[in-house]
């Protein structure tokens, strides 16, 4: 599938569909939609009409026209209040006609949206990814080609001129974003610590990264005993990935982007039991997965900064060698650790990371973990929880999230809940109580930085989803690789 922008004027395109957004206090068909629609013989008026078609936010209609026509159909969307315009809008908005584009087994599509902002680069590059996001779909594992498939050869984006840098743009994201949910919804004997570590490797070559993998022994060099504690019953060797984006200029800032890597996480010997969705555990990599997309899209954009991915990947697992409840492990900043449940693994792993990231010297450290089934609780599947030491980097990521049409919620790190992560024999214990257990969570992970702002995204929901939303359909989305991705930019 092709998709450019190109100078045709509306009232000019020639194709199979044309689709348009409408506002819904702007209704009445003036101007230049007064032309087409006299073009179409009426037919727009009396679509609007007939199922009563309002340019609400997800008010949608298909039409055929009749077969003198030099377009064959048309499709509608509402975008909403005119005064509510934003680049989500215009993403949701080419998702919704590109979904509806591929029902009606379109092959040329023609997209009229509004520009957001006068920002012509940016509202182009936010069609894209809907057009791109919404009809990807995931057949890597059916063993028959789809006989659905996509007919959509070629799609056009008027009034916005031809654009090919945004688009490019938007084509290198979709690609991280791609990357993500694939890894993400592969199962967990497709995507092992030695795969992942495969894939890393193959993106530092293709995109020329610096990566360094260390294995066990070298984990265990630098003491880095948190993380191996959950490594020690899986068949798998761990991997513990450090891929480096240097850019060609002395950068004025670096970042480290972390992310929880748990290929699969059975609860270990706290085993998941049935009710907690242990089948779904296959996505307890989604911190490194959109790790692993960032690096993909940013070793492409190549910014002026320098940044450091992060994955210390393995498995959480069960054996007659599998960390017992109550064990003690000590991490790589020395801190000693009472498991007292071993299917809070994610901040183990993340404790070892973290403290390698700050040793780099960075200016700033995020780290994206689906680590609670509190902070689902709390937020829902369309939102992620936010903690941070720092405001502007707080502000910075909630920004980036906002353009990206990601959420995020910012979270308190509520220093008195700390008290629950107190141990009687050990510096502190890796699970409080039940209540504010996304808290602890943020609480746990911050005895592991010194003094480098940071961040914590508890991704757990929005990771996957069971019903299509957005410029997502259901199963994993690839969340927050946007919202990293723009972050990073806008340093
Ligand atoms: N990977 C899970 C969190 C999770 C749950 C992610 C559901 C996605 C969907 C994490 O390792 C975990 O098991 N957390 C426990 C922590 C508890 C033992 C303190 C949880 O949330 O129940
Ligand atoms: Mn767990
Ligand atoms: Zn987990």
């Amino acid at each position: 599938m092709d998709i450019r922008g190109i100078d045709t004027p509306l009232l000019d395109w020639t194709g199979d569909t044309l689709a348009l957004g409408l506002f819904e206090d702007a209704m009445e068909l003036t101007g230049i939609l007064q032309e087409l629609d006299e073009k179409l013989s009426g037919t727009l008026r009396e679509l609007i009409e007939e199922i009563e078609f309002e340019g609400k936010p997800n008010n949608s209609a298909v039409n055929r026209i009749g077969s003198n026509s030099p377009i064959r159909k048309v499709i509608l969307v509402g975008l909403g209040k005119t005064e509510d315009l934003s680049l989500d809008v215009v993403r949701l908005g080419a998702a919704t006609i590109s979904r509806l584009a591929k029902q009606a087994k379109v092959k040329t599509l023609g997209i009229n949206l509004p520009v957001v902002n006068d920002d012509v680069a940016s509202t182009v590059n936010a069609i894209t990814q809907g057009i791109i996001l919404s009809l990807h779909q995931d057949k890597r594992f059916k063993s028959e080609p789809d006989k659905n498939g996509l007919k959509l050869e070629r799609v056009e984006i008027l009034g916005c001129g031809k654009n090919e840098k945004a688009i490019n743009q938007a084509n290198i994201l979709c690609s991280g974003v791609i990357l993500a949910r694939e890894l993400v919804a592969a199962p967990a004997n497709s995507v092992t610590p030695v795969t992942f570590a495969e894939i890393a490797q193959t993106i530092a070559k293709d995109h020329e990264l610096d990566i360094e993998i260390l294995d066990r022994e070298k984990c265990e060099d630098l003491g880095m005993g948190a993380f191996l504690g959950v490594a020690q019953a899986s068949d798998f060797p761990p991997n513990f990935i450090h891929l480096t984006y240097k850019p060609s200029e002395t950068p004025q800032k670096k970042l480290a982007i972390v992310g929880k890597s748990l290929t699969f996480d059975s609860g270990g010997l706290n085993l998941k039991g049935a009710g907690s969705s242990i089948e779904t555990m296959k996505m307890d990599m989604g911190g490194g997965a959109a790790t692993l997309g960032a690096a993909k899209v940013i070793g492409q954009l190549k910014p002026d900064v320098e940044v450091h991915f992060i994955c210390a990947v393995t498995e959480n697992m069960i054996s007659g060698c599998a960390m017992h409840p109550g064990d003690i492990l000590t991490a790589s900043n020395g801190k000693t650790i009472e498991v007292n449940n071993t299917d809070a693994e994610g901040r183990l792993t993340l404790a070892d990371a973290l403290v390698f990231a700050e040793k780099l010297g960075v200016d700033a450290i995020v780290d994206l973990a689906t680590l609670t089934g509190a902070c689902i609780v709390a937020l829902g599947d369309n939102i992620a929880g936010l903690w941070s030491t720092d405001k502007i980097l707080a502000a910075q990521l909630r920004e980036a999230g906002s353009v990206a049409g990601e959420n995020f919620w910012e979270m308190p790190l509520e220093e008195k809940y700390f008290e629950g992560l107190k141990s009687p024999i050990a510096d502190i214990k890796n699970t409080g109580p039940r209540a504010g257990g996304a808290i602890t969570a943020a609480l746990f992970l911050k005895q592991f930085i010194k003094k480098t702002p940071w961040a914590h995204l508890d991704i757990a929901g929005p990771v996957w989803l069971d019903k299509e939303n957005g410029v997502n359909n259901s199963g994993a989305t690839g969340f927050p690789v946007r919202t990293l991705v723009n972050w990073v930019l806008n340093q």
